[in-house]
């Protein structure tokens, strides 16, 4: 794989907090092909003193932790180049072409790093100066859309230029170390599968929580919200992985069939489901880690009139054999209490239990697929508490396996190391295909709509809580609750 790798947008957040730090810590582990360069384009001129400076001084910026290896950066900062050039002009383009990229045979990665709106206009001027050929492939990040047709919309842009096959949508949850031994552990152990359903699982809690507020991006949020921001995505890929059908194969194709298939599944959410399933807050002022902040509308920037949720909690459905009637809880919120994304399988009660009083405690194992922070999986167990009680004292312990325990050798990567790793592999298992993001937006405009014609207001809820009140009696109408 000789490549090059071209990130239109290069001087951007989501380039130097994300893709610029994965690909030095590949450059590190040895990952990167020798021969792979990285091109930054802008509007804006080179910094002064270099562009690889401003990169080595935004690293240090944001990562405090990152210790750079010397001999490392003299191999990464040679790989980094930037151009001054505006993206969707052709003139700016054939002169990129002439300039970095004269050797057709090397295969090319367009990363867009930049508004979906402009998505059209830079790939049809990428075809005009023959940037865009068949060993090149293109990296397009959400929001995809802020709806179905909107989707639909930048897709056939896309589609009318490139081969799905060459399109790779990046969903970075997907490239996280513990999303991916969800795979490994549903479908390398035995153990898991016979008891991966209906007959044995009560439901399924997915919960994403931040402890940041919307400030610094307030007005790209607004226009989003928590519904399209986090569960039109992530919650959602989530959701496929743990709800998937085994796939024949690790192959892309087999992957995506039974994922979309678990996204064509789920419960349309009617007008009435919305009301009763779904609910939506807002932050306002309160305390996050200590300190006073301000409520979503009173973010720097901020409309005070805004209705944007910054909490959405959904009591979801996967209409088929393996899980009818078992309850998919999602929820995801920004300044909740504490950082976590956590994914929580509640397995059924034992049928009879012989220890009478003694089983104060639940019975029901619970499996805890921890994403971050601290990876790792705990399943919880009754046990017996040792001693010569007469009566046998029953207490829930967990069998735990932190990822940063077992492997203590081993970093855990960034989803984004993974990603562009596999993107010069030409491996897109971890991303998703078209008909993945439409059949999501479907569903989720079904509570759009819902929202919309309730012409609901989000109900507050402090920063630094768990969310409105309204999300607890959500679970808890159905007699469970929500596992923090
Ligand atoms: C992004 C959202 O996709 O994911 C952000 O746009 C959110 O609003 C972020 O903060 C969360 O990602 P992570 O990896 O920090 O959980």
């Amino acid at each position: 794989m000789i490549c090059d790798l071209l990130i239109i947008g290069g001087d951007g957040d989501l380039a130097f907090r994300k893709l610029y730090p994965a690909l030095y810590h590949l450059d590190l582990d040895t990952c990167l092909p020798d021969c792979l360069r990285i091109v930054s384009v802008s509007r804006s001129a080179t910094p002064e003193g270099g562009f690889a400076k401003s990169v080595r001084e935004r690293f240090e910026k944001y990562d405090n932790d990152l210790t750079i290896d010397e001999a490392v950066w003299q191999r990464f900062s040679k790989r980094l180049n930037h151009m001054q050039i505006n993206a969707t002009s052709e003139a700016d383009l054939a002169k990129l072409r002439k300039e970095m990229f004269p050797d057709e045979s090397r295969d090319l990665i367009v990363y867009l790093a930049t508004p979906p709106a402009i998505f059209a206009p830079i790939c049809q001027s990428l075809w005009a100066v023959g940037l865009a050929r068949e060993n090149m492939r293109i990296v397009i990040e959400k929001p995809l859309g802020s709806d179905r047709e909107t989707f639909q919309e930048i897709n056939s842009s896309l589609t009318a230029l490139f081969d799905e096959k060459q399109i790779y949508r990046i969903d970075h949850y997907l490239g996280k170390e513990t999303v991916q031994n969800l795979l490994t552990m549903r479908f390398a152990n035995a153990l898991f599968e016979p008891l991966w359903n209906s007959n044995y699982i009560d439901h399924v809690q997915i919960t994403v929580a931040e402890t940041v507020g919307a400030q610094g991006r307030w007005e790209f949020y607004d226009e989003a919200g928590a519904l399209r921001d986090m569960v039109q995505n992530h919650l959602l890929q989530l959701l496929c992985l743990v709800a998937m059908e085994p796939p024949a194969s690790l192959q892309p194709s087999a992957v995506h069939d039974e994922k979309l298939k678990v996204l064509r599944g789920l419960a349309p959410m009617t007008r009435r489901d919305v009301e009763e399933k779904t609910v939506r807050g807002q932050y306002t002022s309160g305390n996050s880690k200590g300190e006073a902040v301000p409520g979503y509308t009173q973010e720097e920037g901020a409309k005070p009139t805004s209705a944007t949720e910054t909490f959405v909690a959904i009591k979801a459905e996967v209409k088929n054999w393996r899980w009818a009637g078992v309850p998919f809880y999602l929820r995801t919120g920004k300044r909740m209490q504490k950082r976590f994304s956590e994914i929580v399988v509640q397995f059924n009660e034992v049928p009879h239990s012989i220890f009478g009083e003694q089983m104060r405690a639940s019975s029901a194992n619970r499996l805890v697929i921890r994403l971050q922070p601290e990876e790792g999986i705990r399943l919880q167990l009754l046990n017996k508490v040792p001693g010569l009680d007469d009566a046998l004292p029953l207490e829930t312990v967990s069998l735990d396996l932190t990822l940063s325990e077992v492997f203590t050798d081993r970093r855990v990567p960034d989803a984004y190391e993974r990603l562009l790793l596999d993107v010069m592999r030409a491996n897109s298992t971890l991303f998703m295909q078209a008909d993945q993001v439409d059949a999501a937006w479907q569903w989720v405009d079904g509570i759009l709509a819902g929202w919309r014609a309730a012409k609901q207001q989000p109900l507050p809820y402090m920063a630094g809580s768990w969310g409105p009140s309204e999300s607890i009696a959500l679970i808890a109408r159905d007699g469970r609750h929500w596992q923090e």
